[in-house]
């Protein structure tokens, strides 16, 4: 039995900064609304033929990497967090394995939404736990501008979404009081069409159809979500996972040192902070400058936060997601 510990944390985001000014060139929407109702003042987006989910993930992946100390050799296993891969099959963990040059080890995709990375961290968490790897790639990538709908029929969605991939590399810790010390996984899948992208969609529907639907007036192709609705459950979920995470291993509120949710809109975030009264310094937030980017959010703020020294040897760093699904999770580290 062994504890895993992230060794080695990396971010890439796309240099194509977009303001909410940009947005509203080409939709009707004002950077007073976006900030006052999300806190995002800017996001990233690709430069199209720069960039893909998968390229951006390896760019993470290499700073990651350097980080931990390792050689890419000593990587026993990828695990990939994303809803929007290059391909719809294979997905983007074996495009890592030929990109970054790896030996002919074992890649799973995790699809999950904007709870990804931290399931994609519980699996590989797992597999370190029982001996099985030692040393593990994680990584939360997503190109999320390419699908949206930038027109004002699609701007209650697509102010919200940022391009971008943070990557973690996760190793034994023989420690057992440091490392990872649970992490907790939930689904509701009875409100899976409140947060949804129906095409493609190949399981009992058939290609064809919806092609031949195609039209301009068709929005199966961009994403749907009843945003009070999936706000008022988050703020619920947020809560609950965090205390269930605190719960789990004997510890308060006050035992956190850091807070890391996941980057869906700041107003999320305040209403959490608020909740369980935590100060300034125990909440990341970097919304503002990224926008939700998906699975890639807590691996980008987890980096971030660590590279402004906010994370110290021995603190309670705690990770909490809530999205599409829904799914929602939490981990809680002693780093
Ligand atoms: N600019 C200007 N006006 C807009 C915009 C925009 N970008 N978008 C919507 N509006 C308008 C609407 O048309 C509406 O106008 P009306 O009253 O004349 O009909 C008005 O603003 C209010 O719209 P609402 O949708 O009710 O606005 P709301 O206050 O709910 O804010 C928001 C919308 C920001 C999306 C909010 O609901 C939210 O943050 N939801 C949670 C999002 C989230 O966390 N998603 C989860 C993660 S995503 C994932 O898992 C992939």
């Amino acid at each position: 039995m062994y504890h895993s510990k992230i060794s080695g944390l990396g971010f890439y985001v796309p240099s194509n900064v977009v303001t909410n000014d940009d947005l509203s060139k080409i939709m009707d929407t004002n950077d007073e609304w976006i900030q006052e109702r999300t806190g995002i003042k800017e996001r990233r987006h690709i430069v199209k033929g720069e960039d893909t989910t998968t390229s951006m993930g390896v760019k993470a992946a290499k700073i990651a990497i350097e980080r931990a100390g390792i050689d890419k050799d000593d990587i026993d296993f990828i695990v990939f967090a994303t809803l929007s891969p290059d391909y719809y099959f294979p997905g983007p963990g074996v495009l890592v394995q030929r990109d970054l040059g790896l030996r002919t080890v074992g890649a799973l995709d995790v699809r999950n939404q904007c709870s990804g990375f931290v399931y994609a961290l519980s699996v590989a968490d797992q597999y370190i736990k029982t001996g099985m790897y030692k040393n593990i790639l994680v990584i939360g990538s997503e190109v999320q501008s390419s699908g949206l709908d930038m027109t004002t029929r699609g701007r209650g969605v697509s102010v919200i979404f940022g391009d971008g991939a943070g990557a973690a590399i996760l190793s034994r810790e023989e420690d057992l009081t440091k490392g990872i010390l649970s992490t907790h996984l939930h689904s509701e899948g009875i409100h899976a069409e409140e947060l949804v992208l129906t095409a493609p969609g190949m399981g009992g529907r058939w290609v064809n159809d919806i092609l031949v639907d195609n039209n301009p007036d068709d929005e199966s192709y961009f994403p749907h979500m009843n945003g009070q609705f999936v706000f008022k459950n988050a703020v619920v979920r947020f809560a609950e996972v965090i205390n269930e995470a605190l719960e789990a291993n004997d510890l308060q509120v006050s035992d956190i040192d850091m807070l890391i949710p996941h980057q869906a809109n700041l107003r999320i975030s305040q209403y959490i902070q608020n909740k369980f009264k935590l100060n300034d310094d125990q909440v990341y937030n970097n919304v503002q400058k990224y926008g939700n980017t998906t699975a890639a959010s807590i691996p980008i703020a987890l980096t971030e936060a660590w590279e402004q020294g906010k994370i110290k040897s021995g603190d309670i760093v705690v990770l909490a997601a809530f999205g599409s699904g829904f799914t929602w999770a939490s981990a809680i580290i002693r780093w």
